[in-house]
């Protein structure tokens, strides 16, 4: 199938730059709503197309997906992908993909941003200043140049925000379980009290899991310097947010930038509710440390890119729900994606399929992760329908797909 021949669906606004993307990889066939869809809308709209690509809304669980027998891939066209039932895409042999990386900058940039303001009591100053205060003062207003930032998880945001902020002058040190390189001048701890204990600020880059929940609760909060600062753009989860609020009371903490919550609005109708809503020291975000136009291009070219590579190449390299296959491209051969259940001897039936048939297969790349096994292969024969059909009737097969 070519691109002119697939049909691509994208839903709830994704940014114009994917269309431009898939016309560039010569697809044409690319309907873009602005809305998400639901119900028989969305049963419908999914029994016709090739691709669709969708933001957190839509809702693709296992009875909307039953329907879409013509899918070949998903494009979450954000971060999450929960909104998509995984495990039944893959065993359905639908692919999903997408965008892990894109906003890594605009969040370290919103925690560079967040350090400034919050050194020189900007917050503060601010909201004083709507009230018709005049807080003209040096005191407790400080450059970032010389101060220690503590990064906990020097992933792919802390570490490019290690690198920032060493530019600005920093001294930064991290805390992640795993063992990491550091990048620039940063410096590793082997325990979270040592980086708490120095650290003039901490930034949180950690995932949300059972370890991380409530990791900065009353008692690491008390591990930090008196008036030292503390900022969440990763998941609400990981700070005791009640705990916060009792050690910006205190004072212990000298003034936070929380971007995440354990409990959001679902909508921006819904009022925000939160215990630190009191404290003019504190910078609240409405989780939208990775919200920028940049991202959004990011995410739209890099999602594309990884469903026109499935669609045309059957790579699946960073598919968050199906065995991961790199392929090198495929010039003058044929093609063949087999998405078989995994069973023992599948690849038998499917081998004996070529040699009975006299084909030469040219290579062969398999894997497998969990009830699902992938095998692309390249052949050397021109007339590959009637080897689809036998392959097709191998009881353990889910889907083939011929690339040309
Ligand atoms: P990443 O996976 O690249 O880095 C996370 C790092 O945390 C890894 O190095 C990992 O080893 C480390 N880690 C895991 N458990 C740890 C623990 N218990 N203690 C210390 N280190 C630990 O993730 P990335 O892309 O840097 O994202 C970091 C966080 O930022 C995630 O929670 C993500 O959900 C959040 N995020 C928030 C956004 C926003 O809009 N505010 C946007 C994008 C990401």
């Amino acid at each position: 199938m070519t691109g002119n021949e697939t049909r691509v669906l994208l839903l709830e606004g994704i940014h114009e730059a994917a269309v431009e993307s898939f016309a560039a990889a010569g697809y044409r066939n690319v309907e873009r709503l602005t809305q998400s869809l639901t119900g028989s809308d969305l049963v419908d709209a999914l029994g016709d197309v090739d691709l669709i690509g969708i933001r957190s809304r839509t809702q693709l669980d296992a009875s909307a997906l039953d329907a879409a027998e013509k899918l070949k891939a998903i494009g979450c066209f954000c971060i999450g992908t929960n909104q998509v039932d995984l495990d039944s895409a893959r065993r359905m042999g639908v692919p999903v993909f997408n965008a892990p990386f894109s906003n890594t900058r605009s969040v370290a940039e919103l925690a560079i941003a967040d350090i400034i303001l919050l050194m020189r009591g900007i917050p503060e100053k601010s909201a004083r200043a709507r009230r018709g205060e005049w807080a003209k003062t040096a005191r407790n207003a400080y450059e970032v140049r010389g101060k220690c930032l503590g990064i906990v998880g020097y992933g792919r945001i802390g570490s490019q925000l290690g690198i920032l902020a060493e530019g600005l002058g920093l001294r930064v040190l991290y805390y992640d379980i795993e063992h990491k390189l550091p990048l620039g001048n940063a410096a590793p701890v082997n325990r979270l009290e040592e980086l708490l204990a120095e650290a003039d600020v901490v930034s949180l880059h950690i995932p949300e899991t059972p370890v991380t929940r409530n990791i900065i609760d009353a008692e690491a909060m008390a591990a930090m310097r008196p008036g030292a600062l503390l900022i969440n753009a990763a998941r609400g989860s990981v700070v005791d947010i009640e705990a916060l609020a009792l050690a910006l009371k205190t004072g212990h903490i000298g003034g936070a930038a929380i971007d995440v919550f354990p409990v959001e609005p679902k909508s921006n109708q819904e009022t925000f509710e939160s215990p630190l809503r009191e404290f003019d020291n504190v910078i609240l975000t409405p989780h939208i440390g990775g919200a920028t136009e940049e991202a959004q291009l990011n995410i739209a070219r890099e999602v594309v890119a990884k469903l026109v590579k499935y669609n045309d190449n059957g790579s699946t390299v960073s598919a968050v729900n199906f065995p991961q296959v790199t392929i090198p491209d495929h010039d003058h051969r044929r093609r063949i994606l087999h998405i078989h259940r995994n069973e023992p001897g599948v690849m038998e039936q499917i081998n004996h399929v070529f040699s009975a048939n006299g084909v030469n297969v040219a290579a062969q790349y398999l894997e497998t992760q969990a009830d699902v096994g992938y095998v692309v292969m390249d052949i050397e024969h021109e007339d590959a329908g009637p080897l689809l059909d036998e392959l097709r009737a191998i009881s353990a097969t889910i889907r083939v797909r011929l690339l040309h």
